[in-house]
Order: structure tokens, then C-alpha cells, then sequence
């Protein structure tokens, strides 16, 4: 195919629309990295004719994406909390509504006179929100853990990028590799989606590992045992937070109070649901 112009590229958002809801969007952001540029370059330079290697790099991403693989996939890389971290398909690539258990965890210790808090993220895939909240919080000291070591691996490497000496990522499935320690907060995103779920076949998520997305008991398997085995790894006054499915908010506190927590809430996302449970260990106050 003869090269073609930054105009030309962007016309073809039509033909993601079937598959994408950010066709437009999709499109820029292939082209600003083939191009190595930001998107006012697109709009200032729509004239400009691609390099014959630029062309065939942003065609091959465009099939790519036509075949409805996920931009983060092809790009290799997901902002989170304004981070930018390395992706594939070894864990789930980080979401918007993720960043709200990140506010929660500062909002919590907002006005702490304490500078050195502890805090372990379970199951943390790309390391995202355990790299956040590091981010925020220098002087605590982290822990992520995961079962995949591919995750893990992928977690270590965004860490190292992001030069947080603060954080250590250990291979661990839940609780069995992380030494007898009781944390101030603990943190989860983990698989809550029911392996019958009709959305497993839609969409991004057929990209992303089922080891990310499905749990037993209709999704709650594992949601069940952090919040039973996180209790005898958090301090007297610890926080749990778990972010969980829309429809989940009303089980989730239950299993909380049920454990002992109180102070049980649950906060919603961007999108008005139910999205992130949390609980106090230790008496009402
Ligand atoms: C929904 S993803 C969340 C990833 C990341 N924390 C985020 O929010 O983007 C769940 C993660 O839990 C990990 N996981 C699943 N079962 C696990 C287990 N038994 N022990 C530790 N991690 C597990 C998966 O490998 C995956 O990376």
C-alpha cells in the first residue's frame, strides 16, 4: 500500500466502530505512537504523509485493533493514576474505576500524624494500584503480591521504571508467601467475575487471562477469602478494601460485618455503582 497521510489514518476510525466505542480516540492514539507524537501534532498536521516503515507499523496496529485486540495490548502500555505502566496479557489491564480504591486509602489517612504505614496489595497484576498509592505515599513501606509470576515479573518491571524503592512485589498466592506481618491497610482488586458472566466473551476482556477475571461462587470465591484471612494480617484499627462487581456491594458487607469489621461502607465509581467495599478492624469508635 502507498503511504498515507495523517488525515487519511484518522478516516478510518469508521471502520473501528463496530467493535470500538472510541474508534476516533483509538486511531490517535496508534497514530501519536507510530509517529512519536502528542494528538495536537494529528490535528496541526493532517497534511503530513507517513514514512513507508510508519505505514506499514500503523496498519498493522489498525488490523490489530479491527480484530478487537485492546489498545493497551497493542500500545503495551496503560496510564493509572497518571503512571504510565508496561501491559500484556499475563494480567488485567488496569481501569479508571480502579483509581477510586486508590482516593479511598488517602482519604483514609488523609490528616495521619503517622508518616511510616505498611500497606500489601493482593493480587496486583501490573502493580497498579500498590504503584499508586506509593506514589502518594513515599514514606510507607508496600507490598504487592501475585500468583502469576508473569504478573509478577510485569509488576516488578513497572516498579523498577518507576523507581519506587518503597515497594517490594513478591510471587505469592494470597496470603501464602507473605512473612507473618500485620499491615495497617490491605488492598485488593481480585477476580470477582462470575465464570458464567456473558460478558467474558465481549469485548477486552477476552484478551485478559480468565486467572484475572473469574472466581468461583458466583465471582465471590476469592473476595470470601481475602476477607476471612485478611483479618489475622491487618493491625488492630487496619483497613481492608476490596473492589468487587456492581451487584456484589450488599454480600461484600455482609461478609465484612460478618468477620468482624466495622465502619463498613461501600463507595461507587465513576459510573454510579457499587464498586469498593471497606471495613475497620477493631471496635466501633
Ligand atoms: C482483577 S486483576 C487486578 C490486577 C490489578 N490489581 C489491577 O487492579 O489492575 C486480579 C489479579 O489477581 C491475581 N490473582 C488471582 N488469583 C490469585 C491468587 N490466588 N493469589 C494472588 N494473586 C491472584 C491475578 O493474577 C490478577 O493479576
Amino acid at each position: 500500500m502507498s503511504n498515507i497521510t495523517v488525515a487519511q489514518c484518522l478516516q478510518l476510525a469508521h471502520e473501528l466502530e463496530s467493535i470500538s466505542d472510541s474508534a476516533r480516540l483509538d486511531i490517535e492514539l496508534l497514530l501519536c505512537h507510530v509517529l512519536k507524537k502528542n494528538r495536537t501534532y494529528l490535528f496541526t498536521w493532517p497534511d503530513k504523509t507517513l514514512l513507508p516503515e510508519q505505514t506499514e507499523e500503523f496498519l498493522q496496529f489498525f488490523n490489530r485493533r479491527k480484530s478487537g485486540e485492546p489498545i493497551a495490548h497493542i500500545l503495551g502500555q496503560r496510564e493509572f493514576w497518571s503512571l504510565p505502566l508496561t501491559v500484556n496479557n499475563s494480567t488485567l489491564i488496569p481501569r479508571p474505576d480502579t483509581e477510586l480504591l486508590v482516593e479511598l486509602v488517602l482519604e483514609l489517612f488523609a490528616d495521619d500524624s503517622v508518616q511510616q504505614r505498611s500497606c500489601l496489595d493482593l493480587g496486583t497484576g501490573t502493580g497498579a494500584i500498590v504503584l499508586a498509592i506509593a506514589s502518594e505515599k513515599p514514606e510507607w513501606q508496600l507490598v504487592g503480591v501475585d500468583r502469576s509470576a508473569d504478573a509478577v515479573a510485569l509488576a516488578e518491571k513497572n516498579r523498577s521504571a518507576l523507581q519506587f524503592a518503597n515497594v517490594q512485589i513478591l510471587h505469592s498466592d494470597w496470603f501464602s508467601a507473605i512473612p507473618a506481618q500485620q499491615f495497617d491497610v490491605i488492598v485488593s482488586n481480585p477476580p470477582y467475575i462470575d465464570p458464567q458472566d456473558p460478558h467474558l466473551d465481549q469485548g477486552d476482556v477476552r484478551f485478559e487471562p480468565r486467572s484475572a477475571l473469574i472466581a468461583d461462587n458466583n465471582g465471590l470465591a476469592d473476595i470470601e477469602l481475602i476477607v476471612q484471612q485478611s483479618w489475622n494480617y491487618l493491625r488492630e484499627q487496619g483497613w481492608l478494601l476490596l473492589e468487587h462487581g456492581y451487584d456484589q456491594g450488599q454480600v461484600v458487607r455482609d461478609l465484612f460485618r460478618a468477620r468482624g469489621f466495622v465502619q463498613v461502607e461501600t463507595r461507587r465509581d465513576l459510573g454510579g455503582n457499587e464498586r469498593v467495599s471497606l471495613g475497620k478492624k477493631g471496635a466501633v469508635s
